[in-house]
């Protein structure tokens, strides 16, 4: 057999997922609060809000811990790429201590809830890196190192000795004492804390809509849950209000973890300075190797060929155990967005844009959103708010929102259509006419023929097919969907039509 057929198309860590822990939503029940998306956001928030004295219904689409908090690097860690030089050029410094504040609580507030709770997810203290490869990516880690210490975080400058990689480099600035941890451990630990005394968690269970008011009420196809104030926790926002779409954009990346013949993985959290961008962790004696992103519904090329190369030039690679990807929203002005769904609003609650460093950040999230429902005041709140005015970000504003009317259009696809079902290779996917519109159709490995419409349910933009993931993936604001059109990944909550073009 081949190493792509060997290998698992899911993450090391969504193996912990066991099937039917928690039941579907049915019928009507009544809480104080409403958390939606169990991933580490909306269970940190839902133990906290339990732990305030609040009784909380937890209702995840899937299961808990499925979302991007299961197909990550697993790295909780303050240090975190090129952030802090980034939020000082775009914002100041004094944001840029704020984020180093918020985060470095939260690597901490992980750690504490992992010794209170007893949670057996393998954690374990080592130092993050953000690395130059070569000399050319010397003055973006030197800028980090500077903005980091203005930001108040005690890194220190070296050559990446404690890294552990087995490859030269250039410089690096280190943070020590950050952690690894099992993502879905922790967050399935987190989860049976929350469950019980009053609370609930739901899992299987899409929310469709919110009726906002006093109380809310949460539906799915099957039930509802009232309650007096309700936090989105979906990872990009599920609600067509506060203009979320115009301010994010999805960001895809891939992942592989291999086993080695000989050598270690790192010793170390490390991500490199430049573009591309490589992240190195591991899990065990795994080596995990992640990178090539881009936004969803652009095509990827060959993401797990380049990964897997890239591994095998540094490391001896025995096997190539496991490959997945996975997508997090980039804020418009590269800080996280936490706090009330709506400028006014005093029940709807939203925590997005955590730039895939979301472990650390969705944790910050879950305490400053358990501050706002209780109505405990907190120093982050005017910073991370939703509605804060970002001046300086407008170009950037206004490149996504013109990259939105053109995916609309969709004259991108032009090169992706053929003239009928039988000329859709196998294993790949065409635009193929269907009467007077068109329909994405995949043929698969067997020869069957799946159609499904092209125009995302989300907002109407026209889906892409991602063909290292076999999806229909949407450009606008990232919403997935399986080839037979199934939801994969919001914002949408509604299936592509089939369709049957000849
Ligand atoms: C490749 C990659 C690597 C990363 N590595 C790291 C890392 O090393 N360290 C780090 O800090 N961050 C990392 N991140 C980012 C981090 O994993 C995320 O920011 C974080 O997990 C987001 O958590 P969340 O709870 O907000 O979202 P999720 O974990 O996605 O949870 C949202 C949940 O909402 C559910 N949901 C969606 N729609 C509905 C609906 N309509 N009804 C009900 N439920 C719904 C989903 O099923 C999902 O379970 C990485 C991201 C990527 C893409
Ligand atoms: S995700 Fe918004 S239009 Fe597709």
């Amino acid at each position: 057999m081949t190493e792509a057929t060997t290998t698992a198309r899911h993450s090391l860590w969504s193996e912990a997922i066991p099937h039917g822990r928690f039941p579907v939503l049915t019928g009507e029940t009544t809480v104080d609060v409403a958390v939606v998306g169990a991933g580490i956001t909306g269970v940190t928030t839902a133990l906290l809000l339990k732990r305030a004295g609040l009784r909380v219904a937890l209702v995840e689409a899937d299961r808990v811990g499925s979302g991007v908090s299961g197909n990550n690097t697993a790295k909780v860690t303050a240090l975190q790429s090129t952030v802090y030089s980034t939020i000082e050029r775009k914002h100041s410094a004094e944001a840029a201590a704020d984020y180093a504040t918020g985060n470095a609580a939260a690597v901490e507030r992980v750690a504490a809830l992992v010794s209170e709770l007893g949670i057996a997810c393998d954690l374990r203290r080592m130092p993050a890196y953000t690395f130059a490869f070569n000399v050319k990516e010397l003055p973006a880690v030197d800028k980090e190192a500077t903005a980091a210490i203005r930001a108040g975080l005690p890194v220190s400058r070296d050559r990446g000795e404690l890294m552990g990689v087995p490859f030269p480099v250039a410089g690096a600035v280190r943070l020590d004492d950050q952690l690894l941890i099992h993502p879905v451990k922790y967050v399935r630990g987190l989860a049976e804390v929350v469950d019980g005394d009053g609370s609930r968690i739901y899992e299987g269970s899409r929310v469709l809509g919110i009726e906002d008011g006093t109380p809310s009420r949460v539906h799915t196809d099957r039930g509802t849950v009232v309650a007096e104030r309700v936090v989105i926790a979906t990872h990009y926002p599920i609600l067509d209000r506060g203009l979320y779409f115009a301010r994010l954009e999805p960001s895809r990346s891939y992942c592989v973890a291999a086993t080695l013949r000989s050598g270690t993985p790192p010793t170390g959290l490390a991500i490199s300075a430049g573009s591309p961008s490589w992240s190195l962790a591991r899990s065990g004696d795994l080596l995990v190797v992640a990178g090539r992103s881009h936004p969803t519904g652009s095509s990827p090329g060959d993401p797990y060929d380049e990964l897997t190369a890239f591994a095998r030039e540094h490391w001896d690679v025995a096997e190539v155990t496991h490959r997945w990807s996975a997508q997090d929203p980039k804020s418009y002005d590269n800080l996280p967005m936490i706090g009330p769904y709506t400028p006014g609003s005093t029940t709807l609650y939203v925590a997005t844009g955590f730039m895939k460093w979301g472990l650390s950040n969705g944790t910050m999230a879950a305490e400053l959103l358990t501050d706002l429902v209780v109505g405990r005041e907190n120093p982050l709140k005017a910073r991370f708010s939703p509605h804060r005015l970002s001046l300086g970000a407008t170009p950037k504003l206004a490149k996504l929102n013109a990259k939105v009317a053109v995916d609309l259009v969709g004259d991108r696809l032009k090169s992706a259509e053929v003239e009928s079902v039988a000329q859709v290779p196998v294993g790949e996917a065409r635009v193929v006419r269907d009467g007077t519109g068109k329909a994405g159709v995949y043929r698969d490995e067997a020869g069957g023929v799946h159609g499904v419409s092209l125009r995302c349910t989300h907002l109407g933009c026209l889906v892409r097919f991602n063909s290292a993931e076999h999806s229909w993936d949407c450009p606008c604001h990232g919403s997935r969907f399986d080839v037979d059109g199934a939801v994969l990944e919001g914002p949408a909550t509604k299936p592509l039509p089939r369709r049957d073009p000849a």
